[in-house]
């Protein structure tokens, strides 16, 4: 690594959200059982989900939308290391009203932003009407999204990211009505562990904070100090034990 490069970003997780190999292949298995012919993939980052999901199933083509150039050429990469190239397509574009649907299965994990507008408070029940356009009749979903465990303290918010409020997220259950509303039936309800969040969080910060510790004298070592000791206490006196991620595979109404 020469002076000037970037600090490395990310290298140590699997998937970029709080979920364990148990719980994915558990997922992948209620999907892939329905024998889907086409997954779609919103905010899919490097896809290893979808790639799972394409050697579960392996009838099926998929999709992976996504904003991020980086991570979509780590997903190609990927793809071609296990020689599902030709069964799977990054496209790097916005979600928000995507034309790519209505298909088998939908993943939208940690994501679901990628479906409302933007210059709006998040809007689950927006994402999950989206998410119902996506999806034939019968196919199904898996929605990973944020929902509060219990409601933030005021200094827990304080700690969270700038301007956190109670309203950002849900309970699970008003959460699961909404999907409910939307014109799905919950199939499968569950929600990341203690030990799902505590392995993402420091996997998100590893190979960050090894290369701190070796390069204190970088020119971007201070402003990279700073962004992930900010992330830190975020998540150690803010949303640890309060944001909670459910993973709902839901099944959409004929
Ligand atoms: C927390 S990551 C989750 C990635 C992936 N679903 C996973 O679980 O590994 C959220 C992703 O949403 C993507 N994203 C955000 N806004 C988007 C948009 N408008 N359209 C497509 N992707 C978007 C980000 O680039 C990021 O890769």
């Amino acid at each position: 690594m020469t002076d000037s490069s970037p600090p490395p970003r990310l290298g140590s997780l699997t998937f970029h959200g709080p979920l364990s190999e148990a719980r994915a292949t558990r997922l992948i298995g209620r999907l892939a059982a329905a024998a889907p012919a086409d997954v779609l993939d919103i905010g899919c980052g490097w896809g290893e989900l979808l790639l799972r999901v394409l050697e579960a199933a392996p009838g099926a083509k998929g999709t992976g939308i996504d904003i991020d150039a980086e991570d979509l050429a780590r997903g190609r990469v990927l793809a071609r290391e296990r020689g599902l190239a030709d069964r799977v397509t990054f496209v790097e574009e916005s979600a928000r009203g995507t034309d790519r649907g209505p298909v088998d299965a939908v993943l939208c994990l940690g994501s679901s932003q990628a479906l409302c507008d933007p210059g709006q408070p998040h809007n689950p029940a927006a994402a999950l009407s989206e998410l119902r356009r996506l999806v034939r009749p019968g196919g199904r979903v898996v929605l990973g999204e944020g929902f509060w465990e219990r409601t933030p303290t005021e200094a827990e918010l304080a700690a969270m990211w700038p301007g956190a409020r109670t309203d950002d997220h849900l309970s699970l259950g008003a959460l699961v009505d909404l999907a409910v509303e939307a014109g799905f039936r919950p199939a499968w309800i569950e929600r990341a562990s203690r030990d799902e969040w505590d392995e993402f969080e420091s996997g998100y910060r590893y190979d960050t904070e090894l290369w701190l510790a070796a390069n204190p004298g970088h020119p971007l070592a201070a402003e990279t100090r700073e962004r992930v000791d900010r992330q830190r206490s975020s998540w150690l006196g803010g949303y640890r034990d309060v944001l909670g991620i459910a993973y709902l595979t839901l099944v959409a109404t004929v």
